[in-house]
């Protein structure tokens, strides 16, 4: 790690999928602050909100995302990345599977509402909520379409 700095081949140290003692533990070892942290975060893994909301309650059973970890990154400006912040689309355009849970149809009409309500497009919408949490959530969108993302941008002027 330090070869890689010491070479420029690296400015930055920035995980994926680390709880907050992952964190800490490679911090100590390097030396080095992490500066980004790349979770699952979306509308399709709520995980994060969930798990806050039910500690201590018998709703929060189950919940799989290490309560205060959000709250690490937060406190020590470690940048929270959303990846597949759209869910690959499935609230907002792609083909859902036959099977698809009912909570799904549901949030896409949400979505759907909320799009024809503020004039956006349906992507823009779930961006838009992952973007108004607190932590400073940044989407790493996944697509490589030029309409897409131009579609995707047009609410952040707005936040
Ligand atoms: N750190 C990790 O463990 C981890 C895990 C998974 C992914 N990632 C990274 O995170 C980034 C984003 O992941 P992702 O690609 O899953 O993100 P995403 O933005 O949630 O999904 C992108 C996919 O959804 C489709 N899509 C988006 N909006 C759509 C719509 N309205 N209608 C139909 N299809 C729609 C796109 O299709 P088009 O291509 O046709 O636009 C694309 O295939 C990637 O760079 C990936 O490498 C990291």
């Amino acid at each position: 790690m330090d070869e890689l700095f010491s070479s420029g081949k690296i400015r930055n140290l920035g995980v994926s999928n680390m709880d907050y003692h992952q964190i800490k533990l490679i911090e100590a070892y390097t030396g080095r602050k992490i500066i980004a942290n790349q979770l699952e975060l979306s509308l399709k893994k709520t995980d994060f909100v969930d798990s806050a909301i039910g500690f201590n309650n018998p709703h929060g059973k189950g919940l799989d995302f290490q309560l205060g970890t959000l709250e690490h990154c937060i406190l020590n400006n470690i940048s929270l990345q959303s990846w597949s912040p759209l869910a690959r689309g499935i609230y907002s355009g792609a083909k859902l599977d036959k099977d698809a849970h009912q909570t799904i149809l549901d949030t896409k009409n949400l979505v759907t509402r909320l799009a024809k309500k503020y004039a956006v497009s349906s992507d823009a919408v779930v961006l838009a909520w992952l973007m108004k949490h607190p932590a400073k959530i940044n989407p790493v969108i996944g697509t490589t379409n030029p309409e897409r993302i131009k579609m995707q941008c047009r609410l952040f002027v707005s936040l």
